[in-house]
């Protein structure tokens, strides 16, 4: 089979503020559970990583920045010695590769566990996770949160700005605060997991400010070039149901326009919604988009989608399970090169290597000709 070199303007490099990359492909964050469980990284994450080097930035999977923030069990953490020790190793080896990462900070909320991590968990108000949640010993229902006090409010900001900076001190070239996907900073944000009736509830003023007092933490903590955002407007990940999605991110977007920041990063980017438009027209920073693909990731490994958005006005394009199953997903576009499938789902979030560090480079699927 020959493959055709395609010329994409995902390939081009891009600079800006802190950033400076060989390419507009960005890894999108995913946990994979392969910590040990006290969420120090092991060595089998450098590898993987490594792997994946030429992504144009890595955004590397949720850690989470104090105990009560933990989701699920073998999940990543930053906020000790030992976790930035684990990530050290991993970040050497993705620099010795020739690559760039970012790390996201996860704070779960009420998805988490005591059964997971021995603690309540912590809400906006006292909404429990509708369904259940996987815990060390399997599924159970969701526990109740408990509405954290304005201390518990202050102190979660503080670990925030502390996991920055453990985050630096581990190699990263900045930290991505996680406002997506239906944890915690995302449940500040959703009219029905938010019930307060203080500064951090109510109008989407109360509602927002949780979200920007921990980005103007963490900015100040490690500065603002060194910092993006993660959000999913609409998502309705871990039982969402944000209410006024369209009045919540223009307003969260103004807020925090003047910050400077290395980059505000939309999941489920679509170009032909409003409130991608309105993203896109208030926020004058380097926009990251992880475009739609479905629950089949298409043949073309999300280039076409990836087009789109940047034909938009998105400055980046997130990939997720296109980099989990292609370590040289980068070379496979410019190549027009047939991609691997993700193999088994089951895989993604619990094993060793298998499903992991085993996914084959190109070169390595080649058959010399005869
Ligand atoms: C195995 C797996 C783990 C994920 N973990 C995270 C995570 O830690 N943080 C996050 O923001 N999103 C996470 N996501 C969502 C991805 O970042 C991405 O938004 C999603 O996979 C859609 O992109 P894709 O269609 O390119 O895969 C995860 C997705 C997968 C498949």
């Amino acid at each position: 089979m020959t493959n055709t070199a395609v010329d994409s303007p995902l390939l081009q490099p891009f600079r800006s503020g802190a950033l400076d990359l060989p390419n507009r492909l960005v890894m999108a964050p995913m946990t994979r559970n392969r910590a040990a469980s006290d969420g120090v990284p092991l060595p089998l994450m450098a590898t993987y990583y490594a792997q994946r080097a030429s992504a144009g930035l890595i955004i590397a999977e949720a850690a989470t920045p104090n105990a009560v923030g933990q989701t699920y069990p073998n999940i990543t953490a930053i906020h000790g010695a030992a976790h930035v020790a684990g990530w050290r190793r991993v970040t050497g080896a993705v620099r010795d590769a020739g690559g760039r990462m970012f790390l996201q900070i996860q704070h779960g909320g009420r998805v988490g566990h005591p059964a997971t991590s021995g603690l309540t968990p912590l809400a906006p108000s006292s909404v429990p996770l509708p369904g259940t949640i996987f815990t060390p010993g399997g599924h159970r229902p969701a526990a109740v949160p408990r509405a954290m006090t304005p201390a518990e409010i202050r102190a979660t900001v503080a670990d925030f700005a502390d996991a920055a900076r453990n985050a630096i001190a581990a190699g990263f070239a900045g930290v991505e605060v996680h406002a997506a996907n239906g944890y915690l900073l995302h449940q500040f944000l959703g009219q029905d997991t938010n019930r307060r009736t203080d500064a951090y509830g109510g109008s989407v003023a109360g509602r927002i400010r949780f979200v920007v007092e921990v980005v103007q933490a963490v900015a100040a903590a490690i500065g603002p070039e060194r910092v993006g955002l993660r959000v999913s407007p609409g998502g309705t990940a871990n039982g969402m149901d944000e209410g006024d999605t369209d009045a919540i991110y223009p307003a969260l977007v103004d807020a925090l326009d003047s910050e400077g920041l290395a980059y505000l990063h939309v999941v489920h980017a679509d170009p032909g919604t409003a409130v991608f438009q309105e993203i896109r027209r208030r926020w004058r920073g380097v926009l990251i988009g992880n475009p739609v693909l479905g629950d089949t990731v298409p043949d073309d490994g999300g280039r076409r989608a990836g087009e789109r958005l940047l034909a938009a006005g998105a400055d980046l394009v997130a990939l997720g399970r296109p980099f989990l199953a292609n370590p040289d997903l980068v070379d496979r576009i410019r190549l027009g090169a047939p991609l691997n499938p993700v193999r088994d789902r089951y895989l993604m979030y619990v094993g060793g290597p298998t499903g992991y560090t085993d996914y084959p480079a190109l070169a390595e699927t080649l058959v010399p000709a005869p």
